[in-house]
């Protein structure tokens, strides 16, 4: 009876002053949290992961078990993080005070300071992922053997430099700013071994390591911090990047214009033939950024580029990263023979200018800045939209008679978008 009081007496201090309830337990578990603790709970750990969730919704819950698993790992690190989560469709304010258009949204906060994370949602790799978080800055190591423990940490989702007989100083600014993308590291000491490894023969060098992508790269300076920053830069993303929907948050960082090719198939043979010619184009042409997508792994994103079952691939555009690609007058498609000069020949005539200017669509583009920030709104609003269309098709006139009716007048607004697209397609069809 007595517990029972002290527990009906805390809940009562609890909604009287949150203050009482500020004494959160990391025990491993995700803590709950609401409006009124919100706050203090960020600020009171040096690193808290938020799971902004709604009850209803799917992802949500498939989300929830992995952060179940992460947590006690999370928390059990040298420097922990706290795995938190909170009903923000219930909390509005919240909310609305941290952007969160989406479930679930997931939000890391340093010293009280949200990010958005964009990292893996598995258990497993989202712990990888969050230990670069609380790592230090620039990682200072010592010897041969601490390079292999330090690349056996960092692992292989990030991008890695290491300093040979470089200050921790000279990299210090640029690691704060690019710690989200990358791993920073300098070498006091190492064999020559390790130089013929890492395949530098001077120092300091400054050498980045792609272990996903299998690349490598070194730059002997000057390393100062534009020139740095530009090296840096250049090697956050492999020379080839696979279109996924995480390659284009990437993507999105970065401001060169972007060479595309389309295959068939990324994991044909000779796609992969293919993609290494495009590697040696890309290391000569760092102005670009080179990626590739294959029509049968996302053929949405290939058919907003105008290729269809029809189209003959290998096709090259440049995309701008936003709605306006270019294709090239003349090298529309890239055919089997000497494929390396016709990529030569590609960007030879694009920078003559010799280009014919696309436009993505915005309904397009809609569709994929919901891939980048998760507005699952307007996905929603698509498929109403089709559903809509699949709703009104032969039944144009009752649609023509009954325009008063507003949610009629939505769906027939969508369908002329949705058309567009359709009459864009099958004109490639005609091609
Ligand atoms: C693709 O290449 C691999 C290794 O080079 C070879 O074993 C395989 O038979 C090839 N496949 C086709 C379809 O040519
Ligand atoms: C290495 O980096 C330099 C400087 O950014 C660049 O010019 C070169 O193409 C890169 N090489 C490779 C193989 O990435
Ligand atoms: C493409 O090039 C051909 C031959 O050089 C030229 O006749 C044609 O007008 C060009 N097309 C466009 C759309 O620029």
């Amino acid at each position: 009876m007595h517990h029972r009081h002290l527990v009906i007496l805390m809940i009562a201090l609890c909604i009287v002053s949150p203050i009482y309830c500020d004494e959160f337990k990391v025990n491993g578990k995700v803590l709950e949290l609401h409006e009124s603790n919100f706050d203090a709970a960020v600020s009171s750990f040096d690193c808290v992961l938020v799971d902004f969730y709604a009850p209803w919704c799917g992802h949500c819950k498939r989300l929830s078990p992995e952060l179940d698993k992460a947590a006690p790992v999370l928390s059990g690190l040298k420097k922990p993080v706290v795995v938190a989560k909170i009903d923000a469709d219930k909390y509005s304010r919240i909310a609305s005070k941290y952007d969160i258009d989406g479930f679930p949204t997931l939000k890391i906060f340093l010293h009280g300071v949200p990010t958005d994370y964009r990292g893996p949602r598995k258990s497993d790799s989202l712990v990888r992922y969050l230990r670069k978080f609380v790592a230090p800055d620039v990682t200072v190591i010592e010897s041969d053997s601490g390079i292999t423990e330090f690349l056996e940490l960092a692992g292989t989702s990030f991008p890695i430099f290491i300093g040979f007989g470089l200050d921790e100083s000279a990299i210090s600014k640029l690691a704060i700013k690019f710690k989200k993308n990358a791993w920073f590291s300098v070498a006091k000491d190492f064999s020559e071994k390790t130089m013929a490894l890492y395949d530098f023969d001077k120092v300091p060098a400054l050498v980045a390591l792609h272990p996903s992508f299998d690349e490598q790269n070194v730059s002997y300076g000057p390393f100062e911090d534009e020139f740095l920053e530009e090296f840096i830069q250049q090697c956050l993303l492999p020379l080839t990047l696979p279109m996924t929907g995480e390659s284009l948050k990437l993507l999105k960082d970065d401001k060169r214009k972007i060479v595309l090719t389309i295959v068939e198939d990324e994991t044909h043979n000779d796609s992969k033939e293919l993609i290494k010619l495009l590697r040696a184009a890309a290391s000569a042409n760092r102005e670009f950024v080179f990626a590739y997508v294959g029509f049968n792994q996302w053929r949405d994103f290939a058919e907003a580029f105008e290729v269809s079952r029809k189209t003959p691939l290998p096709k090259m555009v440049v995309w701008d990263g936003n709605e306006v690609f270019f294709a090239v007058n003349g090298s529309e498609s890239i055919h089997s023979e000497d494929q390396g000069s016709q990529i030569t020949l590609f960007l030879e005539r694009f920078r003559e200018g010799k280009v014919i200017e696309k436009s993505l669509g915005p309904s397009f583009w809609g569709y994929m800045m919901s891939l980048l920030g998760m507005r699952t709104v307007y996905i929603v609003i698509f498929l109403v939209a089709v559903v809509f269309l699949i709703a009104t098709v032969g039944k144009d006139e009752t649609l023509a008679s009954d325009t008063q009716d507003p949610s009629h007048y939505a769906a027939s607004g969508s369908t002329s978008v949705a058309n567009n697209r359709e009459a864009r397609i099958s004109n490639d069809k005609e091609d």
